[in-house]
């Protein structure tokens, strides 16, 4: 799965514990899917799950994992596709100039790769299915071959070992089941009608833009070629598109808006202890809509970056990180919030 900051991919198995222990819940939306991780445990746990990301790539990753139902893909026809587009003859284009000449972030010969790749993607006669599935195969194959620490912030000084070898295509593994992808802002998705017995959300808990950080994932699904800025050779409506979360002054809003128009039963809402907001807030946020909140501290190392060190835009070292853990706060909010905890805090310490 794709290198991604905030991830919760070592808490699947306990948020899915939790989730599962809520009596009678059937219905959850992933609100902040990010890689679709969490989605993705939840829907192989049996849970009809609605993926929602403001990312696009995010949204493609949604409609491939959990919109997808793998039963009923012809899995011969996309391996085929794959190979086809596996063997077509590198292209220098947008990616390969901008992320391999102007950046470091491939090297050239997987940007050319990219390069047609993505574009032949574009010519097939796919279903959006079919499609998201070969972005993702795309997505997860330059994914291994890059040259950062999983943020598009900055790119190694020196070439990282796995960027040497070539570009695969490979087809992600799917998951039986029927589910659902959107592709909004939080602040819109809680607004439409449909009801949910459980809202899992996992906002960005800082002033660190995702579509900044992952610009080149949102780059090549859109297949667009956008003029780019500075070392990091970002997109430039990286200048403009912060996402309210992001905004020390915007955040607390919207999370509000969200808690309190979010329809569902009950919500759990990972955070961590260093981000914008304190635990004592959003419990209180949490009460105010509905009314009894339990919570469950985990204790996680802290993202790759971090035990990698500070880099600067050069990606050279030039700082110390002072600590490698944080705490990851889950509150459960709504009727069986207490019975939910027990259970997860037992789990937890098993
Ligand atoms: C902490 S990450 C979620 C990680 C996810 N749970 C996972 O395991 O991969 C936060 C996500 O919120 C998304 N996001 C940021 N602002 C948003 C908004 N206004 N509406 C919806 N999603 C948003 C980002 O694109 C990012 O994927």
């Amino acid at each position: 799965m794709i290198k991604y900051l905030g991830s919760k991919r070592r808490l699947v198995p306990h948020l899915v514990a939790l989730v599962s222990a809520l009596p009678g819940a059937r219905t959850v939306l992933d609100l902040f899917t990010g890689t679709t991780r969490v989605a993705q445990g939840l829907k192989a746990a049996g849970f009809d799950v609605t993926a929602n990301d403001l990312a696009t790539y995010s949204a493609v990753l949604a409609e491939a994992y959990i919109a997808t139902d793998a039963l009923g893909v012809q899995r011969a026809r996309l391996e085929a596709l794959a190979a086809e587009l596996a063997a077509l003859p590198g292209v220098r284009g947008y990616v390969t100039r901008t992320f391999c000449e102007e950046a470091r972030y491939f090297q050239p010969a997987n940007g050319m790769r990219i390069d047609a790749i993505r574009a032949g993607i574009e010519t097939l006669e796919v279903t959006p299915s079919e499609r998201a599935i070969l972005m993702t195969a795309l997505l997860l194959g330059a994914d291994r071959v890059d040259s950062t620490t999983g943020l598009q912030m900055a790119y190694l000084k020196e070439w990282s070992t796995r960027s040497a070898k070539p570009l695969e295509l490979r087809l992600p593994e799917l998951l039986p089941g029927t589910g659902h992808a959107l592709h909004l802002d939080a602040r819109a998705c809680v607004q439409r009608p449909a009801r949910y017995d459980v809202a899992y959300l996992d906002p960005p808990y800082n002033q660190h833009s995702y579509y900044s950080n992952y610009h080149i994932w949102e780059t090549l699904v859109r297949g667009d070629t956008p003029s780019a800025y500075g070392i990091a050779r970002k997109r430039e409506d990286c200048r403009t598109s912060k996402s309210a979360f992001n905004v020390r002054k915007e955040a607390w809003g919207a999370l509000r808006e969200v808690v309190l128009n979010v329809n569902a039963r009950h919500v759990v809402l990972s955070f961590s202890n260093e981000g914008f907001f304190t635990e004592a807030a959003i419990s209180r946020l949490l009460a105010e809509r509905f009314g009894t909140v339990a919570l469950v501290r985990l204790d996680s190392p802290r993202y790759v970056g971090a035990r990698i060190g500070i880099h600067n835009l050069r990606g050279e070292r030039v700082g110390k990180v002072s600590h490698l853990r944080n705490i990851e706060w889950v509150f459960i909010a709504g009727p069986d919030a207490a019975g939910a905890h027990d259970e997860m805090a037992r789990e937890h310490s098993a």
